[in-house]
Protein backbone atom coordinates (compact mmCIF):
# COMPACT_ATOMS: atom_id res chain seq x y z
CA UNK A 1 0.00 0.00 0.00
CA UNK A 2 1.44 3.70 -0.92
CA UNK A 3 1.66 5.79 2.03
CA UNK A 4 0.02 9.36 1.85
CA UNK A 5 3.18 10.91 1.76
CA UNK A 6 4.12 8.57 -1.36
CA UNK A 7 1.57 9.75 -3.81
CA UNK A 8 1.72 13.22 -2.59
CA UNK A 9 5.51 13.65 -3.55
CA UNK A 10 5.28 11.21 -6.60
CA UNK A 11 7.17 7.68 -6.60
CA UNK A 12 10.28 8.94 -8.33
CA UNK A 13 10.78 12.15 -6.22
CA UNK A 14 10.24 10.70 -2.55
CA UNK A 15 13.03 7.86 -4.15
CA UNK A 16 15.02 10.81 -4.45
CA UNK A 17 14.09 12.21 -1.17
CA UNK A 18 15.04 9.44 0.50
CA UNK A 19 18.82 8.46 -0.88
CA UNK A 20 19.76 12.74 0.32
CA UNK A 21 18.31 11.88 3.30
CA UNK A 22 20.52 8.92 4.25
CA UNK A 23 23.65 10.32 2.24
CA UNK A 24 22.89 13.62 4.76
CA UNK A 25 20.95 15.64 2.55
CA UNK A 26 22.97 18.12 0.26
CA UNK A 27 26.25 16.64 1.63
CA UNK A 28 26.65 18.54 4.39
CA UNK A 29 27.13 16.89 7.78
CA UNK A 30 26.50 13.61 9.00
CA UNK A 31 22.98 12.68 9.35
CA UNK A 32 22.96 10.99 12.42
CA UNK A 33 24.88 14.06 14.07
CA UNK A 34 21.87 16.32 12.11
CA UNK A 35 19.13 13.70 13.13
CA UNK A 36 19.97 14.29 17.04
CA UNK A 37 20.57 18.06 17.20
CA UNK A 38 17.47 18.72 15.92
CA UNK A 39 15.81 16.17 18.41
CA UNK A 40 17.47 17.98 20.84
CA UNK A 41 16.39 21.38 19.40
CA UNK A 42 12.70 20.09 19.73
CA UNK A 43 13.45 19.21 23.35
CA UNK A 44 14.92 22.63 24.16
CA UNK A 45 11.82 24.27 22.51
CA UNK A 46 9.30 22.33 24.32
CA UNK A 47 11.80 22.41 27.95
CA UNK A 48 12.03 26.52 26.86
CA UNK A 49 8.01 27.14 27.11
CA UNK A 50 7.71 25.56 30.26
CA UNK A 51 10.67 26.88 31.45
CA UNK A 52 9.66 30.26 30.92
CA UNK A 53 6.38 29.62 31.83
CA UNK A 54 7.48 28.29 35.30
CA UNK A 55 9.51 30.96 36.20
CA UNK A 56 6.79 33.48 34.86
CA UNK A 57 8.59 34.76 32.02
CA UNK A 58 5.71 34.28 29.94
CA UNK A 59 2.45 33.84 31.02
CA UNK A 60 0.81 30.65 31.79
CA UNK A 61 -1.32 29.02 29.50
CA UNK A 62 -2.76 25.69 30.10
CA UNK A 63 -3.41 24.59 26.32
CA UNK A 64 0.01 25.77 25.27
CA UNK A 65 1.71 24.08 29.03
CA UNK A 66 0.05 21.01 28.19
CA UNK A 67 1.20 20.58 24.70
CA UNK A 68 4.71 21.30 25.51
CA UNK A 69 4.73 18.14 28.13
CA UNK A 70 3.13 16.46 25.28
CA UNK A 71 5.30 16.52 23.01
CA UNK A 72 8.06 16.29 25.15
CA UNK A 73 6.49 12.53 26.34
CA UNK A 74 6.47 12.18 22.53
CA UNK A 75 9.84 12.94 21.70
CA UNK A 76 11.04 10.82 24.53
CA UNK A 77 9.37 7.92 22.97
CA UNK A 78 10.59 8.24 19.43
CA UNK A 79 13.43 5.70 19.19
CA UNK A 80 17.02 7.37 19.30
CA UNK A 81 18.59 3.89 17.69
CA UNK A 82 19.95 5.59 14.42
CA UNK A 83 21.24 8.81 16.20
CA UNK A 84 24.19 7.71 18.64
CA UNK A 85 25.70 5.72 15.90
CA UNK A 86 29.08 4.74 16.39
CA UNK A 87 32.24 6.70 15.18
CA UNK A 88 30.13 9.58 15.07
CA UNK A 89 31.20 11.18 18.34
CA UNK A 90 33.66 14.79 18.43
CA UNK A 91 36.49 12.13 18.53
CA UNK A 92 35.75 11.30 14.83
CA UNK A 93 33.58 13.91 13.47
CA UNK A 94 35.57 17.30 15.29
CA UNK A 95 33.59 20.65 15.56
CA UNK A 96 30.25 18.85 14.01
CA UNK A 97 29.47 17.74 16.90
CA UNK A 98 29.40 17.76 20.68
CA UNK A 99 28.81 14.66 21.22
CA UNK A 100 31.90 12.86 23.78
CA UNK A 101 33.30 9.62 22.82
CA UNK A 102 32.55 8.35 26.54
CA UNK A 103 29.12 7.01 25.39
CA UNK A 104 30.79 4.37 23.39
CA UNK A 105 32.67 4.12 26.58
CA UNK A 106 29.49 3.37 28.29
CA UNK A 107 27.16 1.53 26.08
CA UNK A 108 26.23 4.31 23.10
CA UNK A 109 22.93 3.40 22.11
CA UNK A 110 21.93 1.12 25.50
CA UNK A 111 23.33 4.13 27.68
CA UNK A 112 21.67 6.99 25.18
CA UNK A 113 17.98 4.82 25.47
CA UNK A 114 18.69 4.26 29.49
CA UNK A 115 18.95 7.97 30.30
CA UNK A 116 16.05 8.31 27.94
CA UNK A 117 13.60 6.09 29.67
CA UNK A 118 14.47 8.38 33.26
CA UNK A 119 13.69 11.29 30.88
CA UNK A 120 10.06 9.57 29.34
CA UNK A 121 8.96 8.85 33.33
CA UNK A 122 9.72 12.51 34.04
CA UNK A 123 7.97 13.77 30.98
CA UNK A 124 4.80 11.85 31.71
CA UNK A 125 5.07 12.91 34.97
CA UNK A 126 5.10 16.35 34.21
CA UNK A 127 2.45 16.22 31.25
CA UNK A 128 -0.02 14.73 33.97
CA UNK A 129 0.29 18.20 35.99
CA UNK A 130 1.11 20.48 33.44
CA UNK A 131 -2.76 21.80 32.83
CA UNK A 132 -3.13 22.30 36.31
CA UNK A 133 -1.59 25.87 36.84
CA UNK A 134 1.67 27.54 36.82
CA UNK A 135 2.60 26.68 40.31
CA UNK A 136 2.24 23.13 39.23
CA UNK A 137 5.09 23.10 36.54
CA UNK A 138 8.09 24.09 38.24
CA UNK A 139 8.46 20.88 40.41
CA UNK A 140 7.17 18.28 37.95
CA UNK A 141 9.62 20.21 35.43
CA UNK A 142 12.84 19.58 37.84
CA UNK A 143 13.32 16.27 37.21
CA UNK A 144 12.92 16.69 33.27
CA UNK A 145 16.10 19.06 33.50
CA UNK A 146 18.11 16.69 35.24
CA UNK A 147 17.72 13.72 32.70
CA UNK A 148 18.86 16.35 30.02
CA UNK A 149 21.47 17.57 32.62
CA UNK A 150 22.52 13.42 33.46
CA UNK A 151 23.26 12.85 29.68
CA UNK A 152 24.94 16.39 28.79
CA UNK A 153 27.34 16.54 31.45
CA UNK A 154 28.68 12.69 30.80
CA UNK A 155 28.37 13.11 27.30
CA UNK A 156 28.21 16.34 25.55
CA UNK A 157 31.50 18.85 25.19
CA UNK A 158 30.99 22.06 27.44
CA UNK A 159 30.42 24.95 24.71
CA UNK A 160 34.01 26.78 25.21
C1 LIG B 1 20.97 10.62 25.81
C2 LIG B 1 21.65 11.84 26.12
C3 LIG B 1 20.91 13.15 26.09
C4 LIG B 1 19.68 13.46 26.60
C5 LIG B 1 18.75 12.56 27.39
C6 LIG B 1 19.44 14.85 26.27
N1 LIG B 1 20.49 15.36 25.56
FE1 LIG B 1 20.57 17.20 24.70
N2 LIG B 1 22.35 16.72 23.84
C7 LIG B 1 23.03 15.54 24.04
C8 LIG B 1 24.24 15.55 23.23
C9 LIG B 1 25.28 14.46 23.18
C10 LIG B 1 24.25 16.76 22.53
C11 LIG B 1 25.26 17.20 21.47
C12 LIG B 1 24.77 16.57 20.15
C13 LIG B 1 25.67 16.80 18.97
O1 LIG B 1 26.26 17.89 18.87
O2 LIG B 1 25.78 15.88 18.14
C14 LIG B 1 23.04 17.49 22.93
C15 LIG B 1 22.68 18.74 22.46
C16 LIG B 1 21.60 19.46 22.90
C17 LIG B 1 21.22 20.78 22.41
C18 LIG B 1 21.98 21.56 21.34
C19 LIG B 1 21.44 21.10 19.97
C20 LIG B 1 22.28 21.54 18.78
O3 LIG B 1 21.68 22.05 17.81
O4 LIG B 1 23.50 21.33 18.78
C21 LIG B 1 20.08 21.15 23.09
C22 LIG B 1 19.29 22.43 22.91
C23 LIG B 1 19.74 20.05 23.98
N3 LIG B 1 20.68 19.04 23.83
C24 LIG B 1 18.64 20.05 24.82
C25 LIG B 1 18.22 18.93 25.55
C26 LIG B 1 17.06 18.92 26.42
C27 LIG B 1 16.15 20.11 26.69
C28 LIG B 1 16.96 17.65 26.93
C29 LIG B 1 15.95 17.09 27.88
C30 LIG B 1 14.56 17.33 27.62
C31 LIG B 1 18.08 16.89 26.37
N4 LIG B 1 18.82 17.70 25.57
C32 LIG B 1 18.31 15.55 26.64
C33 LIG B 1 22.66 14.50 24.83
C34 LIG B 1 21.41 14.36 25.44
Amino acid sequence: MKSAVFRICGGLGIAAMASAALAGGHGDGNPAVKARQSHMTLYGHNLGVLGNMARGNIEYDAGAAQAAADNLVLLSQVSQRGYWAPETSNADLGDETRLLPALFEEGGFARAQEIGAQLSEAAVALAAVAGEGQAAIGPALGPVGQSCGTCHEAFRQPNN
